[in-house]
């Protein structure tokens, strides 16, 4: 939910600022700004619409100036219009400000500052607070000025603050809303996240709740809200500006759905030894705590949420333990009841989801253990829960989740091995199969993605339906309903995911010969012969029947339309196999009716907002 970079540097910023703004543009492109200051002055450029867009209109490239924020925008307060853009300056413009979360109490301070004489220039909730600083910015400098209107300020908030008084100075502040000091040689930056600031440096440091940083080109120094000086590491990220980029390929979508094999293999490889499964710290559970857990509560939200109903299965089916999947928005607002020995897991690829981070708050607070499942090293979220076990998917940056999504998945089933070993809930043979049935899926994942062509062949006959429904049972449930959100999210056409036996009780109204079915119906003693039930019964309604088929099975394709075929695996992994399908179904439908893949209207890759 909006994206903020900022620079002060030796040498001239402007492209710095918009490779920034380029690489955080996943996180909201409504509309684009940037302002530098330049022989005293400060140039402020902005409008509606995404980056190259708003620099074709605006050239960024002459804004002149060693310093300089940029800020894309994901619109919470106010329309999508040229004024409500970020940056937002004060009256004489002599101070202009980048805003990331939400200001709760803005209305009471907008009246505020309007009684003093203050005019406003915008809809936003953002545009109060470079007001609230002015009105602090009378004898002390700048940060002082910022920690003073930051007490008056309710709610989340990423900030990047300059002024033309203190030319050579950056103010960031963060509070519940993501923000990163990239340390560079003779410069500083500002920003939302890590591959913003990659290109010029590998030394981040992460800002916590109420920290303000102080940013000049040789220096940076922290303080609290109490104005107290904070000591803070830099830390050093151990992955390159190009994991960050396409690597030759149209979108950032498609490299990260055919990046799966390698990003599973990551997240797995360290954790496997022989046939066992073994998490160093990363759990922070003693063998005598995972024997004790009693009951399991997993916390997401969107794909996230999907990998918590997945996890449901495998911890209940494999590890015997009671679990309960919460969405994290409603979950933080009941009064939820967390008996001893309920272990918490929140799901989160980027880590700073404001409902996940506020439920894994609560589940906290409430007496949980709690653990994370996480892709960002320090974010939000791992630093809450007790412990983290992160994916190693590397940045995520096409909206749409796709290899997050999988890797989320294979740490669920490590950790029901974990669990259902020190539990004794299974034998050593049935663990050795599993760690050896996990071990085949990259390999097993390439030939996936080898099904392509069939995939794109369904797109070219379908994309121009309106409605889609998926079906699945068991663990292939949330995978109908990850490849129905898929679908939606990134061509715009409505598609719903159902339990398949579901299908009776209404949504078989629907079917007709206008109406593709997918349905994941892997081979397995499960619900296989169940499936096959249920496809009969589009198929006499006249749908149009899309299989996820097991390789080898002879029955699916004289009844389905069409086959795609996943290798044969054990039944909780056929998850991760059959969501690969569903991804790259989405994409091409998506790429055929000429949506923006990377950037599906109305979303943000990570929300950071209520
Ligand atoms: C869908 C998607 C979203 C996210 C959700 C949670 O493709 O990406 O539904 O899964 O916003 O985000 P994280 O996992 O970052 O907490």
């Amino acid at each position: 939910m909006c994206g903020i970079i900022g620079v002060v540097s030796g040498q001239q910023v402007h492209q710095k600022l918009l490779d920034g703004l380029l690489s955080l543009e996943y996180r909201g492109y409504d509309s684009v700004g940037m302002c530098t200051i330049d022989k005293n002055s400060l140039i402020l450029k902005k409008g509606i619409g995404k980056v190259q867009e708003v620099h074709d209109k605006h050239d960024f490239s002459r804004n002149g100036g060693k310093i300089g924020l940029a800020h894309c925008r994901w619109g919470t307060h106010g329309g999508i219009t040229d004024e409500n853009a970020h940056p937002h300056v004060n009256e004489d413009k002599t101070i202009a400000l980048v805003h990331n979360g939400i200001i709760e109490n803005y209305a009471e301070l907008k009246e505020f500052l309007a009684q003093k004489g203050h005019v406003f220039s915008s809809e936003t909730d953002s545009e109060v607070i470079v007001h609230l600083i002015e009105e602090f910015y009378k004898k002390v400098p700048l940060e002082e000025a910022t920690r003073l209107a930051l007490h008056r300020l309710e709610g989340s908030y990423a900030l990047g603050i300059l002024s033309l008084r203190e030319p050579g100075k950056l103010v960031a502040v963060r509070n519940e809303s993501p923000l990163i000091i990239g340390v560079g040689k003779g410069e500083h930056f500002l920003a939302s996240d890590v591959p913003a600031v990659l290109k010029h440096t590998n030394k981040v440091i992460y800002l916590e709740d109420k920290e303000i940083a102080v940013l000049e080109k040789g220096s940076c120094t922290i303080i609290d809200y109490d104005g107290k000086a904070k000591e803070k590491q830099a830390h050093t990220i151990d992955w390159g500006v190009e994991a960050a980029e396409k690597a030759g390929y149209g979108h950032f979508m498609l490299k990260e759905i055919h990046e799966q094999p390698q990003a599973i293999a990551e997240t797995i490889q360290e954790r496997l030894h022989g046939n066992d499964v073994v998490f160093e710290d990363e759990i922070n559970l003693s063998a005598d705590e995972m024997r004790g857990v009693k009951r399991i509560i997993l916390l997401g939200c969107g794909t996230s949420w999907h990998a918590c109903l997945a996890g449901e299965f495998m911890l209940e089916e494999l590890a015997k333990i009671p679990t309960e999947v919460e969405y994290a928005s409603e979950f933080r607002y009941r009064n939820p009841l967390i008996g001893e020995h309920t272990l918490a897991i929140a799901i989160s690829q980027s880590g700073e989801t404001a409902d996940t981070v506020a439920a894994l708050k609560e589940a906290k607070e409430k007496g949980a253990k709690t653990l994370a499942i996480c892709n960002v090293k320090g974010s939000s979220i791992t630093r809450i829960a007790d412990g983290t076990i992160y994916t190693r998917a590397g940045p995520e940056i096409g909206v749409a989740s796709t290899k997050a999504f999988t890797t989320q998945l294979a740490v669920l089933y490590l950790l029901t091995i974990a669990l259902a070993k020190e539990r004794k809930a299974l034998t050593g043979k049935q663990i050795g199969s599993m760690v050896q049935g996990i071990r085949r899926i990259p390999l097993q994942l390439q030939s996936v993605l080898a099904e392509d062509g069939e995939i794109r062949n369904c797109a070219a006959l379908y994309h121009k339906k309106t409605n889609s429904l998926y079906l699945g049972r068991g663990v292939n449930f949330p995978i109908a309903l990850e490849g129905a959100l898929k679908l939606k999210e990134v061509s715009y056409i409505h598609a719903e995911g159902y339990p398949a036996a579901e299908m009776k009780h209404g949504p078989i109204a629907l079917i007709d010969k206008e109406m593709p079915v997918v349905i994941i119906a892997p081979q397995d003693v499960y619900t296989y012969r169940k499936i096959l039930g249920n496809i009969e019964e589009v198929k006499a309604r006249g749908g149009i029947i899309i299989a996820i088929a097991t390789e080898g099975d002879r029955e699916i394709p004289k009844k389905a339309d069409h086959a795609i075929f996943i290798p044969k695996t054990l039944y909780t992994l056929s998850s991760i196999l059959a969501a690969i399908p569903l991804q790259l179904l989405a994409y091409h439908t998506a790429l055929m009716l000429g949506r923006d893949v990377d950037k599906p209207r109305n979303l943000a890759k990570s929300v950071t907002v209520e």
